[in-house]
């Protein structure tokens, strides 16, 4: 099977890492989908761009949706989204530190996912938060 008929969804693909993972697979042929929060409504670089907030499952499932309303199937997920948090521990907040945690505890894209992955018998799933 060629890449292009291959659906990959990239959480957190607004900028860092996702967005180099999501050109780089794009350049390769797949058909991916980078998310982010508030997506931008200009096109991006040869990826279709989806609205998701991990930590919502309403959103995941949505957008879930979307990717096989419009790829068919899904291959892979690659689960990037999330925040850092650079500095001293004492100046953390509680709120900070719990939005940092946030989307590493929803590993609901993946399970969310997982019907349509199971279907496709290569999947993926990887995660860099
Ligand atoms: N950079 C490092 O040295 C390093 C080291 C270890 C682990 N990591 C992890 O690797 C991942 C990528 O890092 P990066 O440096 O590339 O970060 P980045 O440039 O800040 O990108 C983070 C991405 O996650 C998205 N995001 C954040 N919270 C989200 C949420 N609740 N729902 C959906 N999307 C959300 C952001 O999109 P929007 O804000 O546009 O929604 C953005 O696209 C992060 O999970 C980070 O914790 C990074």
């Amino acid at each position: 099977m060629s890449n292009s008929n291959k659906g990959v969804l990239i959480t957190g693909a607004s900028s860092g890492f996702g967005a180099a993972i999501a050109k780089a697979l794009a350049t390769q042929g797949y058909h991916v989908f980078g998310t982010a929060r508030s997506p931008r409504a200009a096109p991006s670089d040869g990826y279709t761009t989806l609205a998701l907030d991990v930590t919502r499952d309403d959103s995941v499932r949505a957008c879930i949706g979307e990717v096989i309303r419009a790829a068919g199937r899904m291959d892979a997920v690659i689960n990037n989204a999330g925040i850092g948090i650079a500095g001293a521990i004492e100046d953390t907040t509680s709120e900070d530190a719990q939005a940092q945690f946030d989307p590493i505890s929803s590993a609901c894209t993946a399970s969310a996912g997982r019907p349509c992955l199971t279907c496709a018998r290569s999947a993926r799933v990887r995660s860099s938060t």
